[in-house]
């Protein structure tokens, strides 16, 4: 009995040290141990030679040493097959998998650009809230309660407080900045507006725009121009025309919208710019007296003008993007073929 336990400690020390390198070693092992004239079958052929007396102890002791044996067996092939056939299955000295880069959404790469011409012009950038009130968004911008503009059919209202409104222009923060920067003032202001418009290729219940505020002594419309001159010069090149046209806003006085050039067609007609050669990009004007008034600014000693782009139309122009629903669906294949300017 105990030159058994002998011989299997000696044979377990063997096992446990052995390290296989390959199937071959594996193999080897197997053959050595628990192969038909292995080992394993050797030492069973000693109980022929224990006592009647201690041959229950050494078949326990034997049963151990052939559970040992193929247990250790099965753990180093299990190694072997994960690692396969050509070594290690992980090589921890490769370079990580490179992650794709994500790409400034279109609408964002337009806004940077605008926001980086106008802050060439000293203006600085102001945000204010998407909910907003009515006071901020209508009245103070000298649109009175039966404005055509603050009707249900084009406005979202907030259900909680009837005096709350999802903005539908970023002029709200012209009278944000008018009611709290000490003058004179020039800002520019990007944010994302809301209107209840059914949504299609051409329209859409949110979107963006970017305002536009000079405020101070003796600024003139010939101010205006040259600003909004300055812009698509840089915007769209040196060879674009543009033209402003008399319009009316409640907030300006006098108000006129501004065309560009088309950038698609040169000027000789297509379908964006529906065959005119122009494509308006902006309202103007300068602001109004009793706007001035509502913030309690003297207009007889402040003048200003103001100004408000639609960030997707100078998107459409300048990425010739043609359906608005685009900007918002997320679909990666659309999104990644934007630069940064
Ligand atoms: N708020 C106007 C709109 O949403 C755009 C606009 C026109 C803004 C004239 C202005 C402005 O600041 O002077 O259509």
């Amino acid at each position: 009995m105990q030159s058994l336990q002998d011989i299997l400690e000696q044979y377990e020390k063997e096992i446990r040290s052995f390290a296989p390198e390959n199937a071959a070693d594996l193999e080897a092992y197997r053959i050595k141990f628990l192969g038909t004239k292995g080992i394993v079958k050797q030492v069973f052929g000693e109980m022929k030679n224990v006592p009647p007396a201690e041959k229950r102890d050494a078949g326990q002791l034997l049963n151990a040493f052939k559970e040992m044996a193929e247990l250790q067996y099965e753990s180093f092939k299990h190694l072997a097959d994960a690692q396969g056939s050509k070594g290690p299955a992980i090589d921890i000295s490769l370079p990580g998998d490179a992650l794709p880069l994500g790409t400034r959404h279109p609408l964002r790469v337009i806004e940077n650009k605008i926001v980086s011409i106008f802050e060439k012009l000293g203006f600085s950038v102001a945000t204010g809230p998407e909910i907003e009130d009515d006071w901020h968004n209508f009245n103070s911008l000298n649109m009175p309660a039966d404005h055509p503009a603050r009707d249900m059919q084009d406005t979202f209202y907030v259900s909680q407080n009837p005096d709350w409104v999802l903005r539908t222009h970023t002029s709200s923060v012209q009278a944000r900045i008018l009611e709290t920067t000490p003058l004179p003032v020039r800002v520019i202001c990007p944010g994302r507006v809301y209107r209840n418009e059914t949504i299609s290729a051409r329209a859409h219940c949110f979107f963006h725009q970017c305002e536009g505020l000079y405020v101070a002594k003796d600024v003139s419309f010939a101010d205006l121009k040259q600003t909004l001159y300055y812009f698509v010069t840089e915007m769209f090149g040196a060879d674009t025309k543009l033209r402003f046209r008399p319009s009316y806003f409640p907030f300006t006085e006098p108000s006129a919208e501004m065309d560009i050039s088309c950038t698609v067609c040169g000027g000789s007609g297509c379908n964006l710019c529906k065959h005119t050669g122009w494509v308006e990009i902006l309202g103007c004007g300068m602001v109004h007296p009793n706007m001035l008034r509502n913030f309690n600014i003297d207009p007889e000693e402040y003048t200003g003008f103001a100004f408000g782009m639609g960030v997707e139309r100078i998107t459409q122009l300048k990425f010739q993007v043609n359906d608005l629903r685009l900007y918002s669906q997320n679909d990666v294949r659309f999104l990644r073929q934007f630069e940064a300017l």
